[in-house]
């Protein structure tokens, strides 16, 4: 029984929630792309339990990300993450928000793949600009100019995002839009691939 979801909108929510079996739904994308906002939502949206990697390597770690990058730099975090990614994805299904950079690991790839399904939450520089300012918990972008380091590693990481499963534009729109975007790409994606577990090699 899906809460929070009426009439056929928690039909739409069991049915996702059948045709996904133990698969995590899996969010990727550049920081400020939403996806702890949004995988929230999503996740009371389906029933599903929703566990940000970010906050799950913060308690391993036993300190905060900004932490961990001075202490110990960013290859550190990084292995920290792999393990924590790992971990996790042997937990589905739930809704998992990624870190921003998590994906460019192939190791991180691979075990999404086998056991999830990744939606890259896509977005414009200026939109995550804009939202990423509101903050300085992120370590990469605490330089003199974070506009032009984010402008980089969206040249650098774009093409790795693409190759997720279902890409979902996250636009100045409500949460609940994007949530409901998701939603209806998820139900083609699952709808075509039924409880079939096999997926297309992204390579
Ligand atoms: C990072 C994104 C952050 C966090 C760390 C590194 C990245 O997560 O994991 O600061 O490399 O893009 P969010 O995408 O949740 O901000």
């Amino acid at each position: 029984m899906v809460e929070g979801a009426t009439g056929g909108s928690r039909d739409k929510a069991a049915a996702l929630q059948a045709a996904l079996g133990s698969r995590s739904i899996v969010l990727i994308g550049m920081m400020g792309a939403g996806k702890s906002s949004v995988g929230r939502r999503l996740a009371a949206r389906l029933g599903l339990d929703f566990v940000d990697a970010d906050q799950e390597i913060e308690a391993a770690a036993g300190c905060t990300i900004p932490e961990i990058f001075e202490r110990h730099g960013e290859a550190y975090f990084r292995a920290g993450e792999r393990r924590v990614m790992a971990r996790l994805m042997t937990n589905g299904p739930q809704v998992l928000a990624a870190g921003g950079g998590a994906w460019m690991s192939e190791e991180t790839r691979r075990h999404i793949a086998a056991s999830g399904i990744s939606v890259w939450l896509k977005a414009e520089a200026e939109v995550l600009l804009r939202r990423v300012k509101r903050r300085n918990n992120r370590p990469l972008l605490a330089g003199d100019d974070a506009g032009q380091t984010l402008r980089r590693l969206l040249d650098e990481r774009n093409p790795v995002y693409a190759l997720a499963d279902i890409t979902v534009q996250s636009r100045d729109v409500s949460h609940e839009q994007v949530v409901e975007d998701i939603v209806a790409a998820l139900t083609r994606r699952l709808g075509k691939a039924g409880n079939d577990d096999s997926k297309e090699d992204k390579g």
